[in-house]
């Protein structure tokens, strides 16, 4: 169901029911005060009789009978005398034998003088009246029977009109309410059908939305989000592009080799060379289609995390980077603090690899490359530095781009893709981590990995 209709319902729903516990409450509440006032006057016309009839009891029932005969038709009710005990002294109508017992609620109340009211067979409303009165003999009871149809006539007027007052009350309520949860579901609506409009390609979201409230947070969490699929599909484009047009480059340069090749085949060290050449070129298209594959898959993995000890981390460098380094004669200097990093394993390996061998790619022989594990309370901070070649400030905000290689680093050296630093950039954004790099041109550079602790 539409949530205009739920709204709807729920509001009108508690309409009524608050309606119908006005009306109970507020017609209770007026049955209880006519009562009340007509109580009143009962007992009032009741002592005045009792003022006239103390005499005559308990000697003279006659008398008593005569009395209340005259004040019964004045009255236009039924007047009894009871004895002490509640039994019938003397009637107005005469019907009821001295003596007799009564049936009736009213004598069995407690608090005396007092009425009670009660329907008949007939649709009619009788009132009790009960007074007490003493003679210096003993005391008796003054029961006055009176017809109490107006006063339930009256109700019934004052409930009728209220029936309707509420009725009325619903009906109006029915139409605010209806309009009032179009109103409130109008900007659902909107949402919803803007959502519709948006295709793979044309993919915009806007909405002019004034309250400050979780429809304007929702609003605007779906704009931010279209926006993020908008640069993340964007990314995406560039990056595909940009690593078909890397793959060309080492693609052509081999089928030009492959095509002169058969010209050189007499000059044997020409032809040497070509196949050199070849092999690089080979060598350079596996080592960027294995980076482009671990970058893809490093988004699609959850993070495996495990304790890693620093001195682990140290054998492994040294395994992987000995003999390269050793060619190069740099020497790997490790400065490590006997801690243990929660990371995962497999994806912190690979960006440190990177790292490494980008101290080692981009210094001169004979340097040194450190690199240095410290921990405090909050992170562990991981660095590698070198004395190499350093990093122009022009081309600083680019080497976290994919295939982004400075001019300097091509020049120093032909391999490589350009992939490295995305790949650590990736792993340190999945560890929360972030990066640091302080890089002087000619001088050297040093990078620092942050991660938080687990
Ligand atoms: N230690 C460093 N010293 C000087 N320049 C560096 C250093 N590390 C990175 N750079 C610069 O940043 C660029 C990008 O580095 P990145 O590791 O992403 O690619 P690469 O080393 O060129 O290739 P790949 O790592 O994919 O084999 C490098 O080409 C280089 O210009
Ligand atoms: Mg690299």
């Amino acid at each position: 169901m539409k949530i205009q209709y739920q709204l709807w319902l729920i509001f009108s729903g508690l309409f009524i029911v608050v309606s119908l516990t006005v009306y109970m409450v507020v017609s209770n509440t007026y049955e209880q005060r006519l009562q009340a006032g007509y109580e009143q006057i009962s007992i009032a016309q009741g002592s005045a009789i009792l003022d006239q009839l103390e005499d005559t009891y308990p000697y003279s029932p006659n008398r008593s009978i005569g009395y209340l005969r005259t004040y019964s038709e004045q009255l236009n009710s039924r007047l009894i005398m009871l004895d002490h005990d509640k039994k019938v002294y003397a009637d107005s109508f005469q019907q009821l034998k001295p003596d007799t017992t009564l049936d009736l609620d009213i004598l069995d109340q407690d608090t005396v003088p007092g009425s009670r009211f009660s329907e008949t067979e007939f649709f009619a409303y009788v009132q009790y009246t009960l007074l007490p009165f003493q003679t210096i003999e003993r005391e008796g009871y003054l029961l006055m029977v009176q017809e109490a149809d107006e006063l339930y006539a009256e109700l019934k007027s004052f409930q009728y009109w209220m029936v309707q007052t509420l009725l009325i009350a619903v009906s109006v309520f029915f139409f605010i309410s209806y309009f009032v949860s179009s109103w409130f579901s109008k900007p659902i609506r909107q949402i919803i059908f803007h959502l519709k409009k948006i295709t793979p390609q044309k993919r915009t979201f806007s909405l002019k939305y004034q309250r400050r409230d979780e429809i304007k947070e929702l609003i605007d969490t779906t704009q931010k989000m279209v926006e993020e699929l908008n640069l993340y599909d964007e990314r995406q484009r560039r990056f595909l592009s940009t690593s078909s047009h890397e793959l060309k480059t080492p693609l052509a340069t081999m089928q030009l080799i492959l095509e002169n090749l058969p010209y050189v085949r007499e000059d044997e060290e020409t032809y040497r060379e070509f196949v050199q050449d070849l092999s690089f070129q080979v060598q350079k298209m596996k080592h960027m289609a294995e980076q482009l594959l671990q970058i893809n898959r490093i988004w699609d993995r959850n993070l495996q995390k495990t304790t890693l000890n620093a001195r682990d981390i140290q054998n492994y460098l040294l395994r992987s980077f000995q003999h390269i380094a050793q060619n190069k004669q740099i020497v790997l200097e490790f400065e490590i603090e006997p801690v243990n990093l929660y990371v995962d394993r497999a994806l912190f390996l690979r960006g440190l690899d990177n790292l490494v061998s980008n101290a080692i790619r981009y210094s001169p022989q004979g340097q040194s490359v450190n690199i240095t594990i410290k921990s405090d309370k909050e992170q562990d901070k991981i660095s590698v530095c070198d004395q190499g070649i350093g990093i122009s400030p022009e081309n600083l905000p680019h080497i976290f781009e994919p295939f982004y290689r400075s001019n300097d680093a091509t020049a120093w050296n032909q391999e490589g893709s350009g992939l490295g630093l995305t790949i650590v950039k990736q792993m340190v954004e999945m560890h929360n981590g972030r990066i640091d790099i302080e890089t002087v041109q000619n001088q050297g550079t040093c990078i620092h990995l942050f991660l938080p602790k687990a």
